[in-house]
């Protein structure tokens, strides 16, 4: 049995439907989970990464265990208590889903610390920019086909979290990725100006640019990320090293098929912008 967190958001629900089409028991968890988020059939439970012993019902009898931390998370958690409940009940296999900031230098590699320091076997996921970041513009598209964004022409190779999915559904499933980290990115670098563009090509109608200040950007992020990310993510999006304009050839190795592009994820996720 594989169990999911994460499992009601951008990665995780992909993954779950993913692992269930795949014939796979699954278990898929978040705090507030519900029986229209997940696929008929699978398990849900609800528990809360900040309380590691809520885990526990949730992982009974697991093999492998997708780990996906948040905001919240950050705040007020500690992935080595979290280990040490996984540990406990006998766990084998754990891929996290980290960040391209870890191996570029941006993110401190605490969560990365934890996980391997548990002593079970590790797969990490470093993925760059989500295309589903593009989501915080859905209001003001409806509104006003506008959208409002820093850095407008600095581009960097954004992913898919349905590749992300599929990657880990592959990390969960087969052997071989024990201990392997593994930089996941789109095809092709693509900057804020030409996802709005993109955007507005599934729509349908034109959808205006604005360049926000990084102050702008900055006190708008706030609201919802503690600072030291807020700093890390501007600092990847309005200045980002080779390194993090680089296309990574890892989603095509592991998936045999190149990484989805921007514009195929606008056109799946169209509904929220029409
Ligand atoms: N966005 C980016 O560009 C980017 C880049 C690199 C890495 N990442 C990493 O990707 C992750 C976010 O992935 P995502 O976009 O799929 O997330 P998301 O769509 O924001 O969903 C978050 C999921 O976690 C659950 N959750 C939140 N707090 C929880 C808690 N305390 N205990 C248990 N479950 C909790 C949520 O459900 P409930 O609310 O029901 O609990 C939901 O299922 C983060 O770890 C982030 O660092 C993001």
């Amino acid at each position: 049995m594989i169990v999911v967190t994460g499992a009601t958001g951008n990665v995780g629900q992909p993954l779950v439907q993913a692992l269930a089409a795949a014939g796979e028991q699954v278990t898929a968890v978040s705090r507030r989970i519900s029986e229209l988020d997940v696929p008929v059939g699978v398990r849900r439970r609800q528990a809360d990464l900040t309380e590691p012993a809520s885990l526990k019902p949730a992982l009974h009898g697991a093999e492998a265990l997708f780990l996906l931390t948040s905001p919240d998370f950050m705040a007020n958690g500690d992935l080595g208590d979290v280990m040490n409940v996984v540990r406990a009940v006998g766990v084998r296999r754990v891929v996290l889903l980290s960040s391209h900031g870890v191996g570029t230098r941006r993110h401190s590699s605490h969560l990365e610390d934890a996980v391997e320091q548990s002593g079970l076997e590790w797969t990490m996921l470093r993925p760059g920019n989500f295309n589903s970041n593009t989501f915080q513009w859905a209001d003001s598209v409806r509104a006003q086909r506008m959208v409002v964004a820093p850095f407008g022409d600095v581009a960097v190779p954004g992913i898919d979290p349905a590749d992300i999915a599929e990657v880990a559904a592959v990390a969960l499933r087969e052997p071989g990725h024990e201990g392997a980290i593994y930089t996941l990115t789109g095809p092709v670098p693509i900057s804020p100006r030409q996802q709005a563009a993109a955007i507005g090509d599934v729509v349908g109608e034109p959808v205006q640019f604005v360049e926000q200040s990084r102050a702008e950007a900055r006190n708008q992020m706030l609201r919802y990320m503690p600072e030291p990310v807020v700093e890390a993510t501007l600092g990847a999006l309005g200045a980002p090293s080779a390194a993090e304009q680089r296309v990574s050839p890892d989603v095509e190795r592991l998936l045999g098929r190149p990484p989805r592009t921007f514009a195929e994820w606008a056109e799946r996720n169209v509904a929220a912008f029409e």
